[in-house]
């Protein structure tokens, strides 16, 4: 039983700075950050000039509320198709190996045939993927005797023509890859295309190619306009029609220029299958909306969905975003292990939808504050998908309106949500409590049979956005909202909360009302009691509003996910933070190291932490954008380091540290680059429950953004 009765504590979400800045290449220069490419020419010559892209509007409210008027939205129409040969005029949609496979041998004939055959028995194919496409070591690594590049006989035994016309008979299309450059990345890989761009698309062409990825590995310092202009005009004089898509991970800006040379081109580095890749890509590529239309598309990577390496809420997250900014939408894991959430996932004809829109326009950002975006892009028949995202680690509610997002004035709106399936009335609040990391995609227009749906009624929780700590054994209080957003009112509406195993939750104000009016919320107060043996991390309790739509009409329930999260013990005395548990962490490019640099992206890959020389032995190594939270449990007075750029970058990079107190900024550093000597920074954190560290891009991209945390110390 509870023996005290407090608020939860609180964390104030801080005002993550949310890096938006042009694509550049990581440590090794080549995507393939971990692959021995790091040794190639193209790694010499990794950095072109990165100017920051215009941020776009942030309104100041919170929850993240559109501006009632849509400027993002009346800028320039989606431009025409340069190249103007009625490929790609939907972003392209299919399967490649890389993701899933890498060089490994398990990349041969019977996966690519055995993918094919899954398109069409699981109706991938008929949900609109098309092209089944191979990625590097497709080849051996030496061209034959007449010059032409040799498929790997082990691999693919029957060569490539063979595939193709597999492929083929089933319907679909084959696509193939190369480099323009002396070599594929890969150090296993094979012979580039580069100077031999007609002979190899001349080989392309007689395999019935249809699509060709083309790398950038190895391109001798050559210029990039060049290079791939050249294979696109040797494509086009094989007189095949052959989808085109530009791998040079935006290393050249190619949202200026390709629009006339391919069909899509790549915004940024290799994608990985974590967290802090994903939310990275999505913020690097959102910026480049205006540059996408029909035949011309931002590519930010291929798919990862599937590959085991993120939650299924992150997964739609990233096919939510991937279909709101038109992006193709490229299979990458192993069909054949596919669990049935991933195929849900790949297979929603809703989501797919919305990427292959004929209008053919990436999704804006009309709106985005601390992490909670709202994305909106223009359909066809005039709706408006519209992206709730939540790049946070918290629960937070993201709101928008009809008006903002572009559509006509009207008594009320039909919102369907793309993933439970639910369409429901909106007066005009477009809203949702969107769990940390997710997504929630709707589909919104008018609608003149708007009665005919349940008002959209919301759940919230009134600390969203923040961190809900609760100590074991101690009652805390949570506070409930109920909105109905909707025209008609919503009839007896209750609230239920349920809890894990041997928590104690009691409402202990009104949880039900016989109508819920829009804009009369129903506020319900909780008292939330974890075991008195709780164990550090996060809870979830799951909140539901039920109510009636109308008299004798079945009951509607709209769900809330509730995070709590059971701190660990504050640390006592003067201690490591690189010994202490984290409450929540986040790297862009692998995990946060203790003790290590950063390294590449596997965990534990990092080296001696080593600022201008000096070897540290404790600390952490990050990748900005990072932020990493400790529980402090207000017993703590200050937080000392020594940080700078990891020497892993040879004196490149640039970043910035700060250090935060319950939300509230205590130190920075200002901005440091690879040839910064050694920052010592302190900070006073007294009476701080949680400290959260960040180090930012430095205002210039995240390119050789290695940080180092050295002998970094709390106090308490
Ligand atoms: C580069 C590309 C990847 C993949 C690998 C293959 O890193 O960006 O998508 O094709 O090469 O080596």
């Amino acid at each position: 039983m509870p023996t005290t009765q407090r608020p939860l504590r609180r964390l104030l979400t801080p005002l993550a700075a949310v890096a938006l800045t042009l694509p550049a290449a990581l440590i090794t220069a080549s995507p393939a950050a971990a692959s021995p490419a790091a040794a190639s020419p193209a790694a010499a010559h990794p950095s072109v000039a990165h100017p920051p892209v215009a941020r776009p509007a942030v309104t100041p409210s919170r929850p993240v509320t559109a501006p009632t008027a849509a400027p993002a939205l009346a800028a320039a129409p989606a431009p025409a198709p340069l190249l103007d040969d009625g490929l790609a005029l939907t972003p392209p949609m299919g399967f490649n190996n890389w993701n899933s496979t890498h060089c490994r041998a398990e990349f041969n004939e019977a996966m690519v045939k055995g993918i094919a055959d899954l398109f069409v028995t699981e109706g991938l194919k008929d949900a609109g993927y098309q092209y089944v496409n191979l990625d590097d070591c497709w080849a051996l690594p030496e061209r034959g005797p007449d010059g032409n590049l040799v498929p790997d006989p082990v691999r693919f035994p029957n060569g490539i023509k063979a595939v193709a016309d597999y492929v083929h008979a089933k319907g679909l299309k084959l696509g193939i890859y190369t480099s323009a450059g002396t070599k594929t990345c890969n150090r296993a890989g094979f012979p580039g295309g580069l100077d031999h761009e007609q002979q190899d698309a001349n080989l392309f062409a007689s395999w019935g190619v249809d699509y060709l990825k083309y790398d950038n590995c190895n391109n001798q310092g050559r210029d990039a306009i060049e290079r791939y202009t050249t294979m696109r005009d040797a494509l086009k004089a094989t007189g095949r029609p052959i989808v085109y898509s530009i791998c040079e991970w935006g290393q050249n800006k190619p949202w200026l220029w390709a629009q006339q040379v391919g069909h899509l081109w790549r915004t940024t580095g290799d994608i990985s299958d974590n967290w802090g890749s994903l939310k990275g890509i999505i913020q690097r590529n959102l910026p480049l909306a205006q540059y996408a239309g029909p035949g011309a598309w931002n590519d930010p990577d291929m798919l990862e969905v599937g590959n085991g390496g993120m939650t299924d809420i992150e997964y739609r997250t990233h096919f939510s975003m991937w279909a709101i900014m038109a992006a193709p939408l490229l299979i990458g894991s192993d069909l054949r292990k596919a669990t049935p959430a991933t195929l849900e996932i790949l297979g929603n004809r809703e989501v797919i939808a919305v990427d292959q829109d004929r209008l053919g326009v990436q999704g804006e950002v009309i709106a985005q504050e601390n992490g909670r975006y709202v994305v909106v892009k223009r359909l066809q028949n005039g709706d408006r998908a519209i992206a709730l995202y939540n790049e946070t680690d918290r629960a937070a509610t993201i709101s928008t309106t009809a008006a903002a997002a572009g559509l006509p004035q009207a008594p009320a709106y039909r919102v369907r949500d793309l993933w439970t399936k639910t369409t429901r009335e909106t007066a005009g609040v477009i809203s949702a409590t969107v769990p940390p990391h997710g997504t929630v995609l709707v589909r919104a227009g008018t609608d003149r049979r708007w009665p005919l749906y349940p008002p959209a009624v919301e759940l919230t929780v009134a600390t969203e956005g923040e961190l809900a700590l609760v100590e074991p054994g101690t009652a805390a209080v949570l506070t409930t909202v109920g909105t109905n957003h909707g025209r008609l009112p919503a009839a007896l509406s209750h609230v239920d909360l349920s809890e894990p195993a041997g928590w104690a939750v009691t409402a202990t104000s009104r949880s039900s009302t016989p109508v819920l009016l829009p804009n009369r919320p129903l506020r319900t107060t909780w008292s939330v009691t974890p075991p008195a043996d709780a164990k550090p991390g996060s809870y979830e309790l799951t909140g539901r509003i039920t109510y009636y739509p109308g008299q004798g009409a079945r009951p509607s329930v709209t769900p809330a996910a509730i995070t709590v999260v059971v701190p660990p013990p504050a640390p006592i005395g003067t201690v490591f933070l690189s010994d202490v548990p984290f409450l929540t962490a986040s790297n862009f490019y692998g995990p946060v190291e203790r003790d290590r640099s950063n390294g590449e992206r596997p965990g534990g890959d990092g080296k001696p932490i080593t600022i201008r020389g000096t070897v540290y032995a404790k600390g952490l190594g990050v990748h900005a954008p990072s932020d990493v939270e400790f529980y402090a449990g207000r017993h703590c007075s200050t937080v000392r380091a020594v940080v700078g750029v990891d020497d892993e970058t040879n004196r490149r990079g640039s970043v910035g540290f700060e250090i935060y107190a319950d939300g509230r900024k205590v130190a920075e550093s200002g901005q440091l680059t690879g040839v910064s000597p050694a920052f010592p920074i302190t900070a006073d954190v007294n009476g701080a429950t949680v400290v959260k560290l960040v180090v930012t891009d430095g205002g210039d991209g995240q390119n050789y953004d290695h940080a180092d945390w050295a002998d970094l110390i709390i106090t308490c």
